[in-house]
């Protein structure tokens, strides 16, 4: 099984959670790529058998140009160095947000996929929750989650909090047990390959659509 693991990040902090989320998925996949959202391309998409998507949380939701626009903001980034967050801009920040990637989107067959977000450590209520967004538009466009949206918290200094690192190694390495039981057929399909997860899971190859 190829999983395809979509980030948007400003600060870096979602694309650490995406690549740490890669890490757990590349010890029981076939294959990941992890890839920012403006580097996705059509030959990456099809040859995917799962799809992770994660974005920052902004204005309680995915973020839009404007937000982007002010999170690279020449004044905001002074403003954090002032308060002493040391931020630093992702390398594909500028790029396309996941917004406008959904819009466009159009595999044509649906995938099994999971989201998540980053946020601060508060009620989903106050923060809002970029992933819930992101699994509402998967959704839309036919594919069939695997795992409830995921938060992983970043701190008042704008990094990630202790331990999110590897909660999210663990939380990718368990994704794939959920497609197993979310399969339409309730197993994998004909070329199984290799037992994972201490048997929770066989998995390898295409999943059977639904019938
Ligand atoms: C413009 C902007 C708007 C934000 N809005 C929210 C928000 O509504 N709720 C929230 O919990 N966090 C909000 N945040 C904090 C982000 O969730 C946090 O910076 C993000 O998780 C960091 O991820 P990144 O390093 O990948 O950009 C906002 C941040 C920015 C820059």
């Amino acid at each position: 099984m190829r999983v395809l693991v979509v980030y948007e990040s400003m600060y870096g902090n979602t694309h650490a959670v995406a690549a740490r989320i890669g890490e757990g998925l590349g010890a029981v996949a076939d294959g990941v790529d992890v890839v920012a959202v403006g580097e996705v391309t059509d030959a990456l998409l099809h040859a995917a058998d799962l799809l992770v998507v994660g974005a920052p949380t902004h204005h309680h939701g995915l973020s839009t140009h404007r937000s982007r626009d002010k999170a690279i903001a020449e004044e905001t980034l002074a403003h954090e160095a002032e308060v002493g967050h040391d931020v630093e801009v992702d390398p594909d920040a500028e790029g396309p947000g996941l917004r406008e990637w959904f819009d466009g989107l159009d595999l044509g067959h649906p995938l099994p996929a999971a989201a998540f977000d980053t946020r601060p450590d508060a009620l989903p209520l106050l923060t809002g929750r970029a992933s819930r967004g992101i699994r509402r538009r998967l959704q839309h466009h036919g594919f069939r989650m695997i795992a409830e949206p995921e938060s992983f918290v970043v701190g008042d200094d704008l990094h990630l909090v202790d331990g999110e690192a590897e909660r999210a190694v663990d939380w990718g390495r368990g994704l794939l047990g959920h497609v197993a039981q979310h399969s339409p057929k309730g197993r994998p399909s004909e070329d199984t390959a290799h037992d994972v997860l201490g048997g929770v899971i066989e998995s390898g190859g295409r999943f059977a659509s639904p019938t």
